[in-house]
């Protein structure tokens, strides 16, 4: 189709086997059947339509994460499409696929022939966005099997602004992944139906974490790159891990851009800390070093496998593109005066149970869509305080940027948390201030905790804009 003002795309989602251990099978459940899913490109102001259509044997839900999207189009937990190929009752050969129909959570959305359009206005500045499965309780699994891309927006402000492209602007998806021999992925279960080894339920209470690490769906890749700058959209899109990052010898990752678009200034790092769902838009510049040289990409927090995550090998000279300009973008700086409404939330676990087990809860409580924790007015700035208790956890919240004024009872915050925001993590008793801005729609939408497994045992919320 074409449209003047909008761009159209069109996903299957749908099974493949693909090698990603060389020698094994691995079935995904990918978009196009691909891990990432196709990188999707948006320029800002012109609407985007992408049609999802659900090949797999199991419910699915599209969010895109980051997105100022209107609440019928955000990908609601229970707003599901539907598999196309049956009458909802071929199960797969998945685990948790047996389950969706047993769901009384499912809302009756025209999804009955398993495709439906997701329209997405992109009013807002060029940034890295993703999209990925947010189906309610399943969430976790659903995209440990494949079910992410990128979604980049573009706007004139920042292309003019002389930054790497082309082949030297490069989105970088890191997850890990545990791989049983045959090559499966390897995810343990919750289902109580399930004769589940020991030990199931507590490694899949904290997060489930891999052992080998992926970069836009290859294990510990080599990327070959000229001796000059690139452009890296790196993607924190695992699961339950959290990364600390750096470079052979010290070479910096120089930020221009946060979560949800540019920042104000350059800031350069040694190091990088990136939680789940959080976006790092930086410049490394290979200037300095000859054919053949390698730099790899390492990451502090891990070991055995987990500590490595690419490599760069120099392989050719070329011209360079020019410095990184000093001023990036017009940042607004949200204040404290704008402020009309607070409230905290507490992330951790307790409150509620569901199979025997002890749930993450918010404020106490599981999630249940009919719930709402906060009422926040369109077009105004609200405080938020989020603590969260007993391990980390990465709060994230739909439609709604915000900035982060304090941290563990400070005013001041650390050099990774500058910028527009929709994610932050909070270490174990931690505490984020955040200045939130409620505006584009009125609706209910979510927010939750970015590790999935919290996510799928209930330590999400809702909120509504009215
Ligand atoms: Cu990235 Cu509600 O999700
Ligand atoms: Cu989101
Ligand atoms: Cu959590």
């Amino acid at each position: 189709r074409k449209d003047a003002d909008t761009d159209f795309y069109q996903i299957t989602q749908r099974a493949a086997d693909l090698e990603i251990i060389p020698g094994t099978t691995t079935q995904v459940w990918g978009y196009k059947g691909t891990v990432p899913g196709p990188t999707l490109i948006s320029q800002r102001g012109r609407r985007t339509v992408v049609t999802h259509r659900n090949e797999l044997p199991v419910p699915v839900v599209v969010h895109l994460h980051g997105g100022v999207t209107a609440p019928e189009h955000d990908g609601y937990p229970t707003d599901v499409i539907f598999p196309a190929s049956s009458d909802h009752g071929d199960h797969g050969t998945h685990d948790d696929a047996a389950d969706f129909e047993h769901s009384d959570h499912l809302a009756s959305g025209d999804t009955s022939d398993g495709e439906r359009e997701y329209v997405y206005d992109m009013d807002q500045p060029a940034a890295t966005l993703w999209y990925h499965d947010h189906r309610m309780d399943f969430t976790g699994p659903q995209v440990y099997r494949g079910l992410a891309g990128f979604h980049l927006i573009h706007d004139d402000a920042e292309d003019a602004l002389g930054l790497p492209t082309g082949d030297r602007d490069i989105p970088l998806m890191i997850m890990d992944r545990a791989f049983a021999a045959d090559g499966s992925f390897f995810y343990p279960s919750v289902d109580p139906d399930l004769v589940d080894p020991p030990g199931v339920e507590s490694e899949y209470m904290s997060g489930v974490l891999g052992d080998c690490i992926l970069v836009n769906g290859a294990p510990w890749p080599e990327l070959e790159v000229s001796n000059t700058k690139y452009r890296f959209r790196i993607l924190n899109a695992s699961n339950a891990r959290r990364y600390r990052l750096n470079l052979d010898g010290g070479l910096p990752f120089v930020q221009i851009g946060s979560d949800l678009g540019l920042l104000e200034a350059p800031i350069e790092h040694g190091t990088l800390d990136i939680a789940q769902a959080e976006r790092f838009d930086v410049v490394v510049d290979f200037s300095g070093l000859d054919i053949g040289e390698e730099v790899t990409l390492h990451n502090q927090h891990g070991a055995d496998g987990t500590d490595v995550i690419m490599r760069f090998k120099v392989t050719r000279q070329e011209e360079d593109s020019g410095p990184i300009p000093e001023r990036l973008a017009e940042v607004e700086i949200l204040s404290e005066d704008d402020v009309v409404a607070e409230r905290e939330f507490v992330f951790a676990r307790g409150g509620a149970q569901a199979h025997g087990m002890t749930l993450w809860t918010v404020n106490n409580q599981a999630f249940d869509p009919d719930t709402i924790l906060a009422d926040p007015k369109l077009g105004t700035v609200e405080r938020w305080r989020i603590r969260g208790l007993d391990v980390e956890h990465p709060f994230h919240i739909h439609l709604a940027p915000f900035q982060v004024i304090g941290q563990d009872r400070q005013q001041s915050v650390s050099s990774f948390n500058h910028g527009w925001k929709d994610t932050v993590s909070m270490d174990t008793g931690g505490q984020v201030d955040l200045l939130v801005r409620f505006d584009g729609y009125r609706g209910k939408y979510v927010f939750h905790c970015h590790n999935l497994e919290h996510e799928d045992m209930m330590m999400m919320a809702n909120f509504e804009v009215v």
